[in-house]
This record gives structure tokens, C-alpha cells and sequence, in this order.
């Protein structure tokens, strides 16, 4: 079958845009990561990804974004995502995931990592590696119109695995010119994602939240984001932005210095 000949250089223009969103999002994680230590405040973390992302003439996706106040979320231990930068203090002992999303021409870049602040808890060290081990499980699962539950197969069957449990009611999602659409990325399998087939071209997010305990999570009423644990046990996260390709998902957010595939923690 013909493509037309605009829709070819639209398809191009896309997965040029979103190349080029992806590179300068791992690229701001990259210039981060060394700042996340014990001592530093949320706050002061969202400052240095709110400067450097205006500092390179780009757009951080979080502030403003439904009424979101900060530049990136910062979630803390037991809040499983969407937590405010503030005044907290990062203390020796403590995990927490940086979710950084910057527009770049208009097509945006959006990845997570969990840290350790010095040294933790063999539960949350074990917790920290069974998410990361499922994003990259989640990613090797995927292949050309595969269907979007093998993502969660994949996900739940590692996390299982380990005694822990995999957060439904937050997703992964397509990514693109907006912030959040379609298709829905869910890291358990549902009969929606067997319907849901990643054609090349789609470009989403994989960025499952696994619970030390209990799957679910509130969210805190007086801020209307922080979403903690129901138990208030540990969560943690990591996540790409992927594009599916003729030949497979191509992750968009590789950074440099941070953490590889197969990485130990
Ligand atoms: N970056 C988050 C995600 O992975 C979304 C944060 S929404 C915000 O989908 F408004 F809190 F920034
Ligand atoms: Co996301
Ligand atoms: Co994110």
C-alpha cells in the first residue's frame, strides 16, 4: 500500500520531533542526577530542571499543566507518583523518583528514574530494582502491532515474581505533541490493551509503579496530586518515552550517565 506523500513526510516529521524531545529530556536528567544527593529540597531539584530547560530555550510539560504548580514531580518513598517539589529535605535512607517531561518544538519528552538516597533498605533497594527490571522487561515484550497487554503481562509476572504489586489506576500513555493520549499503556493486562495493537509510528510511555505492599493509592486532598500508597509501604518507578519502529520500540529517553539496561543496583 501507498502512503501518500504527505503522510510520509508527517510520519517524518513526527519521529524527527520526538527524537529530538526524547534526546534533550535524558539529556536534562543526565545534568540532574548528580544534584539528587541526601540534603538537597524537592524545591531545589524542580529549580534546576525549571533552568535548565528555559536555559536551553525549551518548555518544561508539568507547570501549569492542569493546574500543576511545579516543573517536574518528585515522589518520595511511599508516594507512588505526581508529588509537589517543596521544602522536603532528601535524607539518607529515602527513594525518589524524578518524573521529568520537556516540550521541545512542540513534541514532547517524558522518563522517570527512582533514586537512593546513600544507603537504603534491602526492601527498598529490591523494590527499586524490580521496577527498573520492569520497564526493560515491559520493553523487550514489545514488538511491531504486538498488543499493548503484553506490556502489562510482562510487567505484573516480574513484579509478582518478587512479592510485589503493580499500580493500576496510573498508566503509561501516548506521547506526542500533547503531553498525554492515546493509546492507554496500562502495566497490568486488560482486556483494552488486548485490543490495543502499538503500530509502528505510535510513540508512548512504559513507566510502571511497583507498591511494596497494597496496589492502590489516594490522592492527597488538600494538594489535589500527591498520590501516596493506601498503606503508606513503599513505590517506585522508572520510565521511557518509546517510539515503535518497522523494527522494533526505539527508546527516545537513553540517557548517557544514567542507569543501563541490565544495570544492578
Ligand atoms: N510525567 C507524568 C507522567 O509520566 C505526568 C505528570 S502530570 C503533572 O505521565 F502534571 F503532574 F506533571
Ligand atoms: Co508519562
Ligand atoms: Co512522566
Amino acid at each position: 500500500m501507498l502512503m501518500s506523500k504527505r503522510r510520509r513526510q508527517a510520519e517524518k516529521a513526527k519521529r524527527q520531533g520526538l527524537r529530538a524531545a526524547g534526546r534533550f529530556n535524558a539529556q536534562a536528567m543526565d545534568f540532574i542526577r548528580p544534584h539528587i544527593q541526601p540534603g538537597i529540597t524537592t524545591g531545589e531539584i524542580d529549580r534546576l530542571v525549571h533552568e535548565y530547560t528555559l536555559d536551553h530555550g525549551h518548555t518544561p510539560a508539568p507547570l501549569n499543566y492542569q493546574n500543576f504548580p511545579k516543573s517536574c514531580c518528585t515522589s518520595v518513598n511511599e508516594v507512588i507518583c505526581h508529588g509537589i517539589p517543596g521544602n522536603y529535605v532528601l535524607k539518607e535512607g529515602d527513594i525518589v523518583n524524578l518524573d521529568i517531561t520537556t516540550i521541545v518544538n512542540g513534541w514532547h519528552g517524558d522518563q522517570s528514574e527512582t533514586f537512593m538516597m546513600g544507603e537504603v533498605s534491602e526492601e527498598a533497594r529490591r523494590l527499586v530494582q524490580c521496577s527498573f527490571d520492569c520497564l526493560y522487561a515491559a520493553i523487550d515484550a514489545i514488538r511491531p502491532s504486538c498488543r499493548a497487554s503484553d506490556i502489562g503481562t510482562a510487567v505484573v509476572r516480574i513484579a509478582h515474581a518478587m512479592g510485589f504489586s503493580v499500580v493500576k489506576d496510573y498508566v503509561g500513555h501516548g506521547v506526542g505533541k500533547k503531553f498525554h493520549q492515546e493509546p492507554t499503556i496500562s502495566h497490568i493486562p486488560t482486556p483494552e490493551g488486548r485490543r490495543q495493537r502499538l503500530r509502528p509510528g505510535m510513540s508512548f510511555t512504559i513507566e510502571p509503579m511497583i507498591n511494596e505492599g497494597v496496589p492502590d493509592g489516594d490522592q492527597d486532598k488538600e494538594d489535589g496530586w500527591t498520590v501516596r500508597t493506601q498503606d503508606g509501604k513503599l513505590s517506585a518507578q522508572f520510565e521511557h518515552t518509546v517510539l515503535m519502529t518497522q523494527d522494533g520500540p526505539e527508546i527516545l529517553t537513553l540517557t548517557k550517565d544514567g542507569p543501563q539496561k541490565g544495570h544492578k543496583f
